[in-house]
């Protein structure tokens, strides 16, 4: 496995992906919470998949932007992460919420990287052994 800790050097912004996670941040539908989130994949194929969020009346009942990233991605075909921004606005980082680190990581070996966005860019890199440590995943469902 490749060293997990990332440094700033190492940060290199995708504009690409940056800015279609920005425009899916654009299209959240968010009456309720009026919490614009957005997010961007890349797979190891090459293809690129986006998601917003979208809440409804039944307030837990909404769906994070990661999640239909990830939808979107699985119905496209595809199944494994390199890459993923995420962007909302605000002062605070928007890092995946528990439910969606659970989701990423099904996809995702620990060392790509989840890139957290304001919208004027990068905030913070994380790999997914930093966001989701000692985490659950396939494997570990072998017997
Ligand atoms: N939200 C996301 O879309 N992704 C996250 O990882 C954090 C939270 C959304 C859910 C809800 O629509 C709004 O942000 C406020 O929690």
């Amino acid at each position: 496995m490749s060293e997990l800790k990332t440094t700033e050097s190492d940060i290199q912004m995708d504009e690409q992906l940056f800015g279609l996670a920005k425009d899916a941040m654009s299209k959240a539908y968010v009456p309720y919470s009026h919490f614009t989130v957005g997010a961007a994949i890349r797979t190891a194929s090459g293809n690129l998949y986006t998601g917003c969020n979208v809440e409804n009346a039944a307030y837990p009942e909404g769906v994070c932007a990661e999640g239909g990233a990830i939808s979107a991605m699985v119905l496209g075909g595809d199944r494994e992460i390199k890459d993923i921004y995420v962007i909302g606005k605000g002062e605070h980082l928007v890092t995946p919420c528990g439910g969606c680190r659970q989701k990423i990581r099904e996809f995702a070996s620990a060392d790509i990287q989840i890139h957290i966005c304001g919208p004027e860019g990068v905030r913070k890199t994380l790999t997914m052994e930093e966001l989701l440590p000692h985490s659950f995943g396939p494997e570990n469902l072998q017997q």
